[in-house]
């Protein structure tokens, strides 16, 4: 039995006093990758950020191992195991790879902080040569590296990524999300928003299709691989694969 660490139920939030997503239901379980696919202004993002307390959450409720979240600030989040990638913007380009990993962790001792970042570098063995480098001279499958990377290093139970591959040639794209299977492998569960969602599915345990700030589909990522509809609407089409 898997067991539910996040559970976002009946929730609607927005920005001030517009609502942006509404009625989303959301859940993942320990040891799971949980994708949310959809179009350009969907609501992907907002909903991240909805579980994040970085917008107005209106309507619903969302529990975090059982713990109410709903009205929880992200300064709160993060102690509790909760850390997350924002779609842009997600490293600090003058700051080295090592510095980097450093605002990951805030108040922990600086024992644990090394023993965290060997173990994430293991995970990331090609940013061990580039702990010196400033983040911004790397490329951009790096920079996710580096971004993700900062965000393990609270050591959470659960990230939320936005758009990890944006950008990202495909071969990159594909070493993003073995690393990502690692990371879940490892006893971090993933909620992440993809634009390539054919492959994205592929990693999927779980996943959402949104629309127009509702939920339209839901399934295991094979499952939303088959579905006629999805296929034709929101995958490009073509044939199951
Ligand atoms: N900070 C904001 N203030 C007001 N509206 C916003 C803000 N961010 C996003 N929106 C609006 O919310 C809608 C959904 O955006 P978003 O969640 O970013 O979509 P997606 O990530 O699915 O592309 C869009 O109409 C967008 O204009
Ligand atoms: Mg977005």
């Amino acid at each position: 039995m898997s067991n539910k660490i996040l559970d976002v139920q009946n929730l609607t939030a927005g920005y001030g006093k517009q609502a942006i997503i509404e009625n989303i239901n959301t859940n993942v379980s320990d040891q799971q990758i949980v994708v949310i696919v959809g179009p350009n202004g969907a609501g992907k993002s907002t909903l991240l950020k909805s579980v994040f307390g970085l917008n107005n959450r209106m309507d619903g409720d969302i529990t975090f191992h059982g713990q109410s979240i709903f009205t929880a600030k992200t300064s709160e989040l993060v102690p509790m195991g909760i850390s997350a990638v924002p779609q842009s913007h997600n490293v600090f380009p003058t700051l080295t790879v090592e510095e980097n990993l450093d605002v990951g962790t805030f108040a922990a001792p600086p024992q644990d902080k090394k023993a965290t970042k060997s173990k994430i570098l293991d995970l990331f063995p090609d940013l061990k040569d580039k702990l010196g480098q400033q983040a911004g001279e790397l490329s951009g499958g790096q920079r996710q590296m580096v971004a993700v990377g900062r965000a393990l290093m609270s050591e959470p139970k659960l990230i939320l990524l936005d758009e990890p591959t944006a950008g990202l040639s495909p071969a990159y794209l594909e070493v993003i999300f073995d690393l990502l299977l690692q990371v879940r492998d490892s006893g971090v569960a993933i909620l992440m928003v993809e634009q390539n969602a054919k492959q994205a599915l592929r990693i999927a345990d779980y996943a959402y299709v949104l629309v127009n700030g509702k939920n339209a589909y839901e399934g295991t990522g094979a499952k939303l691989l088959q579905d006629d509809e999805v296929r034709k609407s929101f995958l490009g089409g073509g044939a199951p694969q």
